[in-house]
């Protein structure tokens, strides 16, 4: 699959077979995320890998009580060291960190593609739970929660507007034909 046919096939799963993923499929997709450009060159992401059945219950159930994520093999849990951005980058290290984080989401979402599982990311979530569930240190921040497993069913395309509504040239609300 080259990359734009990746890019454009991607989906967001919410429905899987419960088989484990296997080993060699979780670290292709945790190299890819890890992969991923970050400032300064600092990946101050981690990955908390769950599969245990128990976790990510609970892990659904501080996701606003998305109880479609239980049925799911595995969740990555994207955690963030956001204060070594910030010893570097002051105030603008909590911006970077979290677009540092959502690089490799994408990446990681990307590589799930490309090995032939669904993934799905998760932004509602109750990071004190998730935290307290997972036994997550104080000095790390929840950036992202991804439910990954086979996919069992293929989720139609969203529609979006054409591209071309949200693309300016050299000054904002010019348009290419304007
Ligand atoms: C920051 C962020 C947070 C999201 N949070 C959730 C979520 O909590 N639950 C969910 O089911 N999908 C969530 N999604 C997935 C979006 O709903 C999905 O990307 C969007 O509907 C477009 O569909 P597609 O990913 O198949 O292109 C999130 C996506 C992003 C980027």
């Amino acid at each position: 699959m080259d990359a734009l046919e990746n890019i454009h096939s991607r989906r967001s799963v919410r429905h899987f077979f419960n088989y484990p993923v296997p080993t060699d499929k979780v670290y292709a997709i945790l190299e890819a995320a890890h992969a991923a450009p970050s400032s300064g060159n600092l990946d101050s992401w981690e990955f908390l890998v769950v599969d245990d059945e128990k976790k990510i219950l609970e892990i659904s159930s501080a996701c606003n009580t998305q109880f479609w994520i239980s049925d799911a093999p595995m969740v990555i849990i994207v955690l963030s060291d956001t204060d070594r951005v910030k010893r570097i980058y002051g105030n603008r290290g909590e911006f970077y960190s979290i677009q540092n984080s959502s690089a490799a989401v994408q990446n990681l979402l990307l590589a799930a593609n490309a090995v032939g599982l669904g993934a799905c990311w998760v932004g509602a979530f109750q990071e004190k739970e998730i935290k307290c569930a997972l036994e997550i240190p104080d000095n790390r921040d929840v950036h992202a929660v991804i439910v990954v497993g086979d996919k069992a069913a293929d989720p139609p395309k969203p529609k979006r507007k054409e591209v071309e509504y949200k693309c300016f040239f050299n000054k904002y609300g010019k348009r290419k034909t304007d």
